[in-house]
């Protein structure tokens, strides 16, 4: 059954949009601790408290009237129509002809979600108790390898959606010393496997292969690699009990060797995945408990993002900061910079979820994108990353917005404050900066004499009004990091439904997988690539 997706109106969008270009220009020189200091109440109105997190984004550059403008955008996209076409599993992915239903994955049980019409809960919850259940009965020693070993390592393959959530996850959650040990591997440099593989034991080792599809290159070539190293030290009829499946083709899965396939459905998007039994793993590694956490941090994001009007919504505010960024105000570019050493991956994450979802050239009807789409999205963990490109952030002619994510005790019974403290004084110092007056000012009362002073005072000096968003959390935990998850997923879709973009597919990394397969059959095949690029062949020839 088809559910009509939101209906178009161009004229009331491009309305929107020429009041939001008009204020942006209007605004374009406001400076933002002015906008602290005349706007009553800005912090107030710009933080929000959900799920477990604090949101600040009182530093980002619109005022007053920018955000209205940017509110009055979000109306006129139907934002509203379109988050409810997602939960109601319209086929929001039209180029595919999908549903978008990950919030059918973390839904408590009991939920009524539909996919184009068909019901879904009752599946899900089916897969995720038996994934559970599976899981606790590795980590209680019931479930063995083939020699009767426990199983004391899990070695997780797989690339892009099937790995860079999961290995968050687990890397913000894991134990300082974990009973079982996970691994991820998903380059096919070899080199990642035999690092994975270095010191386990194949007896006491579970292979778990991730694919969505179970036809990507990678995936399938480590976990070809990971078989043969299990198959050259294990009883062979032993050998489906070290090999676990998690796709939405199970029959590959099977196929390939593996003794236990948990599935999930093509309404999954990859990216949007680690809700399902993708993040085995981790509820291996973590128990069941855990991953029920994390599922219901996320869904409360999900019931926020349905329930609250737009104007407080957190998702659609963050949204908006990043739309008024790039199509107000020109920044092509957005830092994440997490506070917290278990959120080291966050980039990583982020830069799929975000530049893979919207990243486009087009809009939904297929005609060239005006506006600007996604931004590129880098990042590092704080502090690490001020060491590094905090530099240019702070006195380079790019203004680069950026967002801190903040966990105040990252280690029960430690110190939080060195850490926080510097998140502070950044997103302070991006937004202040400091004038060639107050910088020769400071040299002098700290004794330099007037010559030095004047030389160096517009080195030392920073434009500030730099916006930024700061995201708070008490800790981490399965709770605050489902949510946290959820928010930027939600925030993303907001995104895409105001540039009218597809934010669910991702045909642009299709072409360079046909030209990676040409090049290496040729290559072991020993033959020039069918290629006409002179470069590539030039190439082609020193490497072959
Ligand atoms: O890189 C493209 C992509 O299709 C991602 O969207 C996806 O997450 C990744 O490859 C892995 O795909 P699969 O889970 O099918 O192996």
């Amino acid at each position: 059954m088809s559910i009509a997706l939101p209906a178009h109106d161009p004229k009331r969008r491009a309305e929107a949009w020429a009041r939001f270009d008009a204020v942006a220009d209007r605004d374009r020189d406001v400076r933002i601790p002015e906008l602290l200091d005349r706007e009553t109440g800005r912090v107030e109105r710009l933080t929000l408290a959900v799920s477990g997190l604090t949101l600040d984004l009182s530093r980002q550059a619109f005022a007053a009237e920018g955000l209205e403008a940017c509110l009055g955008l979000a109306e006129a996209c139907d934002v509203g129509d379109w988050k409810r076409a997602l939960f109601n599993g319209a086929a929001v992915n039209a180029t595919e002809g999908r549903a978008v239903l990950h919030p059918a994955l973390r839904a408590p049980d009991g939920a009524h979600f539909e996919a184009l019409g068909e019901p879904v809960s009752r599946e899900v919850e089916q897969v995720r108790d038996q994934m559970v259940a599976y899981a606790e009965a590795i980590r209680a020693g019931d479930e063995v390898g083939a020699t009767g070993d426990r199983f004391r390592a899990v070695v997780h393959i797989g690339i892009g959606g099937s790995d860079l959530g999961p290995r968050l996850v687990w890397d913000a959650l894991r134990p300082l010393d974990p009973a079982l040990d996970v691994r991820f591997v998903a380059n096919i440099d070899p080199r990642e496997m035999a690092e994975a593989l270095t010191g386990l034991d194949p007896a006491s080792t579970l292979v778990i292969i991730v694919s969505k599809t179970f036809t990507t290159q990678e995936t399938l070539a480590n976990a070809v690699l990971a078989r043969d190293w299990l198959a050259a030290a294990l009883p062979e009829d032993g050998l489906r009990r070290h090999l676990v499946g998690v796709s939405a083709a199970p029959d590959r899965a099977e196929q390939f060797g593996c003794g236990r396939v948990f599935g999930f459905s093509d309404w999954v998007g990859g990216r949007y995945s680690l809700w399902s039994a993708v993040s085995l793993s981790c509820v291996i590694g973590l128990g069941g408990e855990a991953f029920r956490g994390l599922l219901a941090g996320a869904s409360a994001m999900d019931r926020h993002f349905l329930e609250t009007p737009l104007a407080y919504n957190a998702p659609v505010l963050m949204a908006l900061a990043q739309v008024y960024n790039v199509e107000g105000l020109k920044r092509r570019a957005r830092t994440v910079a997490p506070y917290a050493h278990g959120l080291r991956r966050l980039p990583a994450f982020l830069q799929q979820l975000e530049m893979e979802s919207n990243g486009k050239g087009v809009t939904r009807d297929g005609s060239a994108a005006t506006r600007g789409t996604g931004p590129v999205v880098f990042g590092e963990p704080g502090t690490n990353g001020q060491h590094a490109f905090f530099q240019q952030l702070h006195q380079g002619p790019e203004v680069v917005p950026a967002e801190f994510v903040v966990v105040k005790q990252t280690l029960e019974g430690r110190d939080g404050a060195p850490l926080w403290s510097n998140a502070l004084a950044q997103a302070e110092a991006l937004m202040q900066g400091r004038s060639i007056e107050a910088a020769r000012a400071d040299m002098i009362d700290q004794g330099m004499d007037r010559d030095t002073a004047e030389r160096l005072a517009p080195h030392r000096a920073f434009p500030g009004n730099r916006p930024s968003t700061t995201i708070l959390m008490e800790r981490l935990t399965p709770e605050t990091l489902g949510a946290l998850l959820a928010l930027y997923e939600h925030k993303t879709f907001v995104e895409g439904v105001i540039w009218d973009i597809n934010s669910f597919d991702q045909w642009g990394v299709e072409l360079g997988k046909v030209l990676a397969k040409r090049v290496l059959a040729a290559a072991h095949e020993g033959r020039a690539p069918e290629i006409r690029d002179p470069s590539t062949r030039s190439l082609f020839g020193r490497l072959v």
